[in-house]
């Protein structure tokens, strides 16, 4: 392989056709773990099936992803207060909210490889995908889906707790305290960012389905004559946020369900489909969940969930809309669209064209090389960019590799102290997609940076 350090040559890079790849998955799969975005969790013991680590550069990936929906839902609104509500709930809570009955998957073992599957992913209800038997399933059973725990010391049914299997319940039953501290009134959300648990019984698809994941979750309650404008509303804004970080159109659509898929409480439900290399896949569903959930803990708890309208005297339980996204799902989404390879001067560059918000790094520093005398400049330019952004600092291997490797990251812009700049106080700014290479001073340096990564 020849050395792709001089990018200067006008030689132009050649697409490579990465969407079509069959390979893609394994690519991203290889990246996550070479790179230090994800890492199959307790590998030294042998693994944890399908549970992931984040790591130095996911764990940057996967906040910039959960800061991008903080900021659209809540910093740029109004009408919209946040919550970190608790991940262990009693089972009263499970109860009103139906998922002690209802949060189950059809559960079928093959008597043959004793191998455990949903009966409604089977592609044939016949044939064991594992082992190839015929006729060797079990009567479906149903599992609930829900990790059950205990609190405390003393092992007895008072001590039985859930770990959450969605944000959600936590904003129901916040209703109250919220309305009451933030002053709000109808319409107006709640949004949570948090960890959520489900036992899967078929997980799979790297970070796709796990047992242990992230969502983005925000509960809307309006008057109940506004849901349907509400519901359109927030399936035209969710849509549109992954347009603006990077999705291309023709990867993402929006599916409305047809009404045997609908949820029991909901009149509703879209979901914002991804492109997956498998297919289809949903991202985030967005309900129309009506007052089903203020009413169920309502009758449950015995408290009102509801709203005084002062201005019309009238008292009503407001409808709830549900944008509910999933962090990690999603940003692996992101890693997938923005994978990218091409072809310069007889290498293949691997490069991540995300979003700049989304990059886990936003610049690299990259003294030309490890010699002493560049070191000062290198870090005083290091520490004149670190409050304001989140920097790499690379001194090793050639400038190319370096680059290779910013590139792998998705780190927008590359800035080279050279020996030059000892004396014309200015530095190379490389910028990833393109490669073009501009002359900074170093004094402007934060300006420039700053009004081109939006
Ligand atoms: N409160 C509604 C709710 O939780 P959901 O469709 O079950 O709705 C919302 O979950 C999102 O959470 C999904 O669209 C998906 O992105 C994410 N999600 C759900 N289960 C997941 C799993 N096992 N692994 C990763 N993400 C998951």
């Amino acid at each position: 392989m020849s050395d792709p350090a001089d990018e200067t040559t006008d030689d132009t890079p050649r697409a490579i056709d990465v969407p079509n790849d069959p390979t893609l998955m394994e690519k991203i799969v290889n990246l996550s773990k070479r790179r230090g975005f994800v890492f199959p969790s307790a590998e030294i013991y042998g693994g944890f099936r399908s549970t992931y680590d984040y790591g130095p550069i996911g764990v940057l990936l996967l906040r910039n992803v959960k800061d991008a929906w903080w900021r659209s839902m809540v910093q740029l609104r109004d009408d919209v207060v946040g919550l970190d509500a608790s991940i262990l709930s009693p089972p009263a809570v499970w109860e009103a909210s139906g998922h002690l009955t209802n949060f189950t998957d059809p559960l079928v073992d093959c008597k043959v490889c004793h191998e455990r599957f949903r009966e409604d992913q089977l592609n044939d209800p016949r044939v064991c995908p594992s082992c190839g038997a015929e006729d060797s399933f079990t009567e479906a059973r149903q599992f609930n889906l829900m990790f059950k725990t205990q609190a405390g010391p003393v092992e007895s049914e008072g001590a039985v707790a859930y770990l959450r299997p969605e944000t959600a319940q936590g904003m129901f039953i916040n209703f109250s305290n919220v309305l009451q501290a933030s002053r709000k009134k109808p319409p107006f959300g709640i949004a949570q960012i948090g960890k959520s648990f489900r036992n899967e019984i078929t997980p799979g698809n790297f970070v796709f389905r796990t047992r242990e994941f992230e969502q983005m979750e925000l509960e809307f309650f309006v008057p109940p004559d506004e849901a349907a404008q509400w519901y359109e509303y927030w399936c035209q804004q969710r849509y549109q946020w992954y347009l603006d970080l990077g999705i291309p159109e023709a990867k993402l659509r929006m599916r409305p369900h047809d009404a045997d898929e609908l949820s029991h409480y909901s009149s509703d439900t879209s979901d914002v489909e991804f492109l997956f290399p498998w297919g289809w896949g949903e991202l985030e569903g967005v309900a129309n969940r009506g007052d089903y959930d203020l009413t169920q803990h309502a009758a449950h708890s015995g408290d009102k969930l509801d709203y005084f309208d002062q201005a019309t005297n009238t008292r009503y339980t407001p409808h709830v809309i549900e944008p509910a996204a999933g962090a990690t799902r999603t940003m692996m989404a992101f890693l997938l669209s923005a994978y990218d390879e091409e072809e310069v001067r007889g290498d293949v560059r691997t490069v991540l064209r995300l979003h700049p918000r989304l990059a886990p790094y936003k610049v690299a520093v990259l003294p030309l090389s490890k010699k002493d005398t560049l070191t000062p400049v290198a870090r005083e330019v290091l520490a004149l960019l670190q409050p304001s952004f989140m920097c790499d600092y690379d001194e090793t291997q050639a400038i190319g590799r370096r680059y290779r490797r910013q590139d792998e990251l998705g780190t927008p812009f590359c800035v080279t102290v050279d020996f030059d700049s000892l004396d014309d106080r200015a530095v190379t700014v490389r910028e990833r997609d393109t490669m073009t290479q501009e002359r900074v001073p170093i004094d402007d340096l934060v300006a420039y940076l700053a009004s081109r990564l939006v």
